[in-house]
Formats: structure tokens, sequence, C-alpha cells
């Protein structure tokens, strides 16, 4: 096990260069799954995610080339090619999916294009029960016969139907799933209700390039019409709003002046209207926004609320929570996407953050001079924000079981050490 060692109140003066995006790159690579030829993703982050995929995927019989796992791999631009002429199995199993939900997504491309799947429910994990009956219901009303038992979800169909689906909320991961599935459905599917995520424009994107026929994606309504083949692609992992973002609001807590590059300012809209609204400087180009804080000054205590994108990123609330602690009065942060996604507030509590929770809203205090403590990661979002307020904190900081860290932020200690932090990471 390793644990970060974060000596605090260090300003930050630097460039930090975004990696690949682990939302992005995950359906990507189970798309592969919809044609026998090679599929080529560039730019691919080298996270724990990633590699849980490639095991997956490898499991299935699928090949992939130029992908090698490991923290010390910490290339940021990789290549990884995938070809599924060697498949055998149409199964994901309980050990690999319970590690990481988004396995759930070689559901819909095997049924669509194998016409059977066995795929472990993913069960629910620290932020939330995390259901995928949205997932089921929609390749039901794609024709396939569905059954679950022994926590497995069984699905079959000879060749699944065009329909219309009108998701109940939107859903990243069903909305890929079910457009996935559409693209060698017979006939046309629309998905009403879709996420509009920019991982959904790119994996739309991607498919065309597959030779798919998508209309809408970025909107809330998506028309698939289905075809009989896919070919293979070569394509470019969009860069990680979320990695730009965590980063944006890190050079905010810590002071000083970063300029966070290979990034998407246009995808982090909703992030930096608030981060403007609290009063930080910051400026952008097409690729990169520079934050500069050199003043002690209180921030302004804003409010928000996690919603879908466009709005304010669930995977930054955690984040943007640690700021608050520096507001000039009281902030008021509403979770409504996920349930159980306060679990940073115990240990921000350890550190001298006076944050109240009231069931989906926690309410931060500002004024607040957080000091080093020995805390605990619990979550892939909350293990960064107690990485933020170990960088703001008097004194160390020791943030132990950051295996939650490793699986969405590339050599987070790398990158942050680059620009001025005294950070290390440590054998336990
Ligand atoms: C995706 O998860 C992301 N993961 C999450 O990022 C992100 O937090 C989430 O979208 C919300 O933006 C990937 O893209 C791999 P949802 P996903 O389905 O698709 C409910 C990270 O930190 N729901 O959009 O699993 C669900 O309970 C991760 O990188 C159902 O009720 O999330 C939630 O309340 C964490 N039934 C809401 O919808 C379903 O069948 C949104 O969940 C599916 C979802």
């Amino acid at each position: 096990m390793n644990k970060l060692v974060i000596k605090g109140r260090k300003k930050l003066y630097g460039t930090v260069e975004i990696s690949g995006a682990k939302n992005a790159a995950l359906p990507a690579m189970a798309a592969a799954i919809l044609t026998s030829e090679d599929v080529h993703l560039h730019g691919v982050p080298h996270l724990a995610d990633v590699t849980t995929m490639v095991d997956l995927l490898e499991k299935m019989g699928i090949k992939t080339m130029g992908y090698k796992g490991g923290h010390e791999n910490n290339l940021i631009k990789s290549s990884i090619t995938l070809n599924t002429s060697g498949m055998n199995t149409y199964e994901a199993p309980y050990e690999l999916v319970k590690t990481m939900r988004a396995s759930v997504l070689v559901l819909g491309p095997l049924v669509a294009r194998y016409g059977k799947a066995k795929v472990s429910l993913p069960g629910g994990c620290a932020i939330g029960s995390r259901p995928i009956d949205l997932h089921i219901k929609g390749l039901a009303a794609l024709g396939a016969n569905v059954s679950i038992d022994h926590g497995y979800v069984n699905v079959t169909a000879k060749r699944l139907k065009g329909a219309k689906i009108v998701f109940d909320t939107p859903t990243v991961t069903g909305t890929e799933n079910i457009m996935m599935a559409g693209t060698l459905a017979k006939g046309i599917t629309v998905i009403e209700n879709a996420a509009k995520e920019p991982e959904i424009t790119s994996l739309a994107e991607q498919l065309t390039k597959m030779g798919a026929v998508i209309h809408g994606a970025g909107t809330d309504i998506i028309e698939i019409q289905g075809i009989d083949r896919l070919h293979g692609c070569s394509m470019d992992i969009i860069p990680d709003r979320i990695e730009a973002g965590t980063y944006i609001i890190a050079a905010a807590a810590a002071g000083g002046e970063v300029e966070v590059t290979n990034c998407n300012p246009r995808h982090l809209d909703a992030l930096l209207f608030k981060m403007k609204e609290a009063g930080i400087e910051y400026t952008e180009t097409d690729n990169s926004v520079v934050v500069k804080r050199e003043r002690e000054a209180w921030l302004k205590s804003v409010t928000i609320k996690t919603m879908p994108y466009p709005n304010f990123p669930t995977d930054l609330q955690a984040q943007f929570m640690v700021l608050m602690t520096q507001g000039d009065s009281t902030s008021i942060i509403t979770e409504t996407i996920f349930e159980n996604r306060f679990m940073h507030v115990a240990e921000l509590r350890r550190m001298g953050a006076d944050i109240t929770v009231e069931n989906n809203v926690a309410i931060v205090k500002g004024r607040t001079r957080l000091t080093g403590a020995q805390i605990m990661a619990t979550d892939l979002r909350a293990s960064a924000s107690l990485v933020i307020a170990g960088l703001m904190a008097d004194n160390v900081t020791e943030l132990s079981r950051i295996y939650h860290l490793d699986r969405g932020y590339e050599v987070m200690e790398k990158k942050l050490s680059k620009i001025g932090a005294k950070i290390e990471r440590v054998k336990v």
C-alpha cells in the first residue's frame, strides 16, 4: 500500500499537462467489440481503471496491443490497438466488475455484435447504489431477452431492433451502452433524455468513424440508424475535463500561477463560471486555462448544485468543497446525482474544516485554516479533494488508501511536484 505525504502551504507555479479522459477512454475501448477490424486509440491515460478494462477485454479474448499498465509506465501520451478476432467469451466476471462499474459498458456492444452477454451486476460502490436498471430497460426495449440470476444479468438477442427509449434520468454509461447497441440494431433507435457529456459526443464521433449513422449526440435526443457492420478506426481520446478541473481548483486553493494545458475550457464552463463568482482570476485560450491567485484574501463563498452536464459536475463537487473552506462566509453545496458523495467531509473535519451535512446538502463555513493530519481516501474524487486540502494545510498531511486516486489520476504527485508542491508517494 502507498500513501502520499504532503507538506502544505506551498504556492504552485508552472504548467500541468492534462491526460486523456478516463471516462472517454473506457467507452472507446468497449466500442472495439463492435467490429472485427483494428481500433487504434491515441492518448489513452495510464490509470488503474484503464488497466482493469484491458484485463476485462483480454479475458474475453480480445487482443490489446501497446498499453503497458502500472504506475511506472506513466507515459502521458500512449496508444492502444484492440482487435476482437480472438473473442471467445462474452462474460464480464464479478471480480472485475466489482472493482470498476464501467465494466458494464461491454454489455451493449456484446449483445449488438454477438447476440449474447453475461455481465455481473456492478453492485454498489462508495458513492452510491449505482443501479443499471436503465441500461437493462433500454436493451429490453431493443428486443433483447434479459434475465437476472446469481448476481449476473444475462442478455440474448437474435438481432436488436431499433426503438424509442426515454431515460427516467440522464445516465452517462446508459446512454453510451444504448448508443453502441443501436449502431448494429435493425432500424432506427431514438434515445430521449440522453446524457449530454462531452464523452458522449466523443463516443458518437468514434462510432461515426467506424461507419455508424448517429445524429444529436450532445443533445438530449440522439438518433442512431442501425447498419449491418462497423469497420475499424483511429481515434484520439479527448482531454480529461475532470482532471483539468481538479488542477484548476488546486491552483486556486494553493495559490500561485498555474497553466493547465491540453484541456478544453469549453468543457468546464460551469466550473469556470463559479470560479469567477468566487473571485478567482483566470485567463483561457483554446486549449488551456491559467489560474492566478497571489493574495491571501478570502474568496467569495459561492453555492453550487451538482447536475447533469452542462451543469456543475458531481465529479468536481468534493474538490470545490475544499476550496470553499477559504470562502468569506458560508457556501451551500447540494449533491443531486449520487446519494453518498460526502465521505470526504469527515476527513476534512479532521483537518479543521467546519462543514455540516444534512441529507444531500453540505454547509461549508469559510475563513478556515486547515491543518495537516493523517487522513484516508474513500473514493476517487474525494481522494483528489483531500490532496488539495493537504496542499492548503499547515504542516504535513499523510493520505492513505491512494489506490482510489490512481484509478482516475495519472501520477498526480509527479504533476504537482513539477509545479512546486512538496508531495511524495511513500510505500507503507
Ligand atoms: C458516469 O457514471 C461517470 N463514469 C461518473 O464518473 C460520473 O460521476 C457519472 O457519470 C455522472 O456524471 C463513467 O463515465 C465511467 P450515471 P455513470 O449513469 O454512468 C442513476 C468518476 O469519478 N442511474 O450518469 O455510472 C444513478 O444512480 C465517475 O470518474 C439509475 O438510476 O453515472 C445516478 O444517480 C464516478 N439507473 C444518475 O443516474 C441506471 O441504470 C447518474 O448516473 C443508471 C444510472
